[in-house]
């Protein structure tokens, strides 16, 4: 008996480690295509449509003190960006425009997962 409790605790763990994504692969397949994510090459560098994810973190860290208001902060600017909103300066809107909402897209979980993930990251 104990060896099948034990038997099916692995399967149900293996099947979840197969079935959700990693945050830094969520990160890079829902956010990566306009914010730099992963690996940077030149080609990266010179296709950039928006600031990097780093860029987003420094923000979030220096205007929020509270971990979960910046991510409140990112989750609620993905699902519903607009230009008051902005953190970032005019420069970034006139150069990248403002952020299209990516509602329907991605869930605010995935979004908690990627801005912890983003947030723990060091650079
Ligand atoms: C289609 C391109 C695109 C995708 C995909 C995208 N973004 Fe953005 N994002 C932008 C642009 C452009 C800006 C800069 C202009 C702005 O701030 O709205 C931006 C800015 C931001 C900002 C900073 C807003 C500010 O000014 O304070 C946050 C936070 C953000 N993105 C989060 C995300 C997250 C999280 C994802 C993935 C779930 C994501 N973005 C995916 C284009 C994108």
């Amino acid at each position: 008996m104990k060896k099948i409790v034990s038997l099916s605790l692995i399967v149900g763990a293996l099947c979840t480690m197969f079935a959700s994504e990693s945050p830094e692969e969520l990160a890079t397949k829902k956010c990566g295509e306009c914010h730099l994510m992963g690996a940077i090459t030149k080609e990266k560098l010179d296709n950039m449509k928006a600031p990097p994810y780093w860029a987003i973190a420094k923000k979030a860290r220096e205007r929020y003190e509270n971990e979960e208001d910046k991510i409140s902060y990112i989750i609620d600017y993905a699902l519903h960006p607009s230009e008051d909103k902005m953190l970032f300066p005019v420069d970034t809107k006139q150069k990248f425009g403002v952020m299209p909402s990516l509602e329907g897209k991605v869930t605010a979980e995935e979004i908690r997962k990627i801005s912890t993930y983003i947030l723990e990251k060091k650079f």
